[in-house]
């Protein structure tokens, strides 16, 4: 069986969740690959409604082995929350393996996210504050401090006394905030250690030994491709790579490994925190479509910003991922929506484009050319056969593949696991 990396092709928050939970079924392994607690993935199945924030959402089945991968950066408080969320609902979670290269996010980052946000003023990211941006600068300047370490105390400590020495001086100098202490910051740490301990591994082994027994591996994705650092609306970005390319560098399964790729794009657009949004609708459409979708936030509870599907920025997203194929989430949404809109070019000043924007000041002079689809004003939350879907809404669905480029394998209609449509096979 194949690996199958799952990848939020938008602004995020596309349904990843609700779509790994589904396919993880015939899985035995799922590995969260970038991002950290910044992530909100919802999964609603028979054992409840969960928002995760760490832990892979194949975590459900007890035949299934969860890896928080080598590119998540971890902050142990939350994970340790998360663990006793899902023990306090029944949920086994003795199948978690942390892998030992994945980064602490430690209290300074925390701190750090929220003073450079606070001095960004009116520039802010809207970030979630949750200190991932600081803990993926100090990865790659060679200051973070890994899960690994843990595991060893001693130097546990000497790395935080290095690594403070440094923030501090940025914290009082910088920021005029107060220092941070090394034992109180040990202390914290090294009660996190003997909690987590047992679930520290070096996961490359276990991923590769799953792939030679042939078994279906998916790599989860968080964030989504138009916050990515390179190819999204920088800087009003995250910090580590939601695409394909970083699915195979956070998790260490060779990119010629990966058989498919599966983007997980909304029927609209939604984004939250600021930066551009070509299609963003600042009326009561808009309004609506937050309404009907209860588009807020996942992790933070902040309104979700919402607009009409993309199709400049899908089709982008598409290419730089290679998806080999489609997940269209909440068609449901407009089932009482009597037209729609899909945006299927830019427009600037006089000129037509149809490729997206690498500067900031430039997408935000785009105005979206929108093409008007007919509704199909009929309750698609029970329907389970694609020739069962209205003419409208099937016409909708291959629209949005066409302009994407690639086939469109499922479409979902509500957030259970059943609620879910095959379009064309996955394999
Ligand atoms: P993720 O971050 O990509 O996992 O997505 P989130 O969980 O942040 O947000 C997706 C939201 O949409 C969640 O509340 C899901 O329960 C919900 N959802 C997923 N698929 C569908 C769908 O097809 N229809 C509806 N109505 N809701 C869905
Ligand atoms: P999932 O996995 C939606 C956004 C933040 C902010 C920007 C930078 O649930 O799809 P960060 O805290 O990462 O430094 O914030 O990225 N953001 C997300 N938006 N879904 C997410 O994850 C997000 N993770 C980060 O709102 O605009
Ligand atoms: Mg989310």
């Amino acid at each position: 069986m194949p690996v199958v990396a799952i990848i939020g092709a938008q602004w995020g928050d596309e349904g990843k969740g609700k779509v790994v939970d589904m396919l993880a079924e015939k899985s035995s392994m799922v590995v969260r690959f970038a991002g950290g607690d910044n992530a909100g993935h919802t999964v609603i199945n028979p054992m409840g409604l969960f928002k995760l924030h760490l832990i892979p959402s194949g975590i459900f089945y007890p035949n299934v082995t969860c890896v928080i991968g080598n590119g998540v950066v971890v902050n142990p408080r939350s994970l340790i929350a998360e663990l006793d969320m899902l023990a306090g609902k029944g949920v086994d979670t003795r199948r978690l393996v942390i892998s030992d290269r994945a980064h602490l996010i430690m209290p300074y980052h925390t701190l750090l996210d929220e003073l450079e946000e606070k001095s960004r003023g009116k520039k802010a990211i809207g970030t979630t504050l949750r200190g991932i941006g600081p803990a993926f600068t100090d990865k790659t300047a060679r200051m973070g401090i890994r899960v690994g370490d843990l595991l060893d105390k001693r130097s546990l400590k000497h790395r935080i006394k290095t690594v403070l020495e440094n923030k501090n001086v940025i914290l009082e100098r910088i920021y005029g905030a107060p220092p941070l202490d090394c034992e109180e910051m040990y202390a914290e740490y090294a009660g996190y250690a003997d909690k987590l301990k047992p679930f520290i591994k070096d996961s490359v082994e276990l991923i590769s030994s799953a792939m030679e027994r042939q078994e279906l591996v998916l790599l989860e994705g968080a964030q989504g491709a138009m916050l990515d650092p390179d190819f999204g609306t920088y800087p009003f970005a995250t910090s580590s790579s939601p695409l394909s390319g970083n699915a195979s560098l956070g998790s260490g399964v060779a990119p010629n490994r990966i058989d498919r790729v599966l983007g997980i794009y909304k029927a609209y657009c939604t984004r939250v925190g600021s930066g551009p949004l070509p299609t963003e609708l600042n009326d009561e459409m808009g309004d609506r479509i937050r309404e009907v979708a209860q588009e807020f936030g996942t992790t933070t509870g902040r309104p979700r910003r919402c607009g009409w599907f993309d199709g400049v920025a899908a089709r982008f997203s598409a290419h730089v991922n290679g998806f080999t194929g489609a997940v269209i989430t909440r068609v449901d949404v407009f089932d009482n929506f009597p037209s729609l809109k899909v945006c299927v070019a830019y427009r600037i000043g006089e000129k037509e484009i149809s490729y997206f924007p690498s500067s900031i000041s430039e997408l935000e002079k785009c105005q979206p050319v929108y093409e008007e689809l007919p509704g199909w004003q009929a309750d698609t939350t029970g329907v389970r056969k694609w020739e069962d879907l209205p003419k409208e809404a099937r016409n909708y669905v291959t629209r949005l593949s066409q302009l994407m480029g690639c086939p469109v394998n499922l479409a979902s209609i509500g957030p259970e696991r059943a609620q879910t449509i095959e379009v064309s096979p996955i394999f």
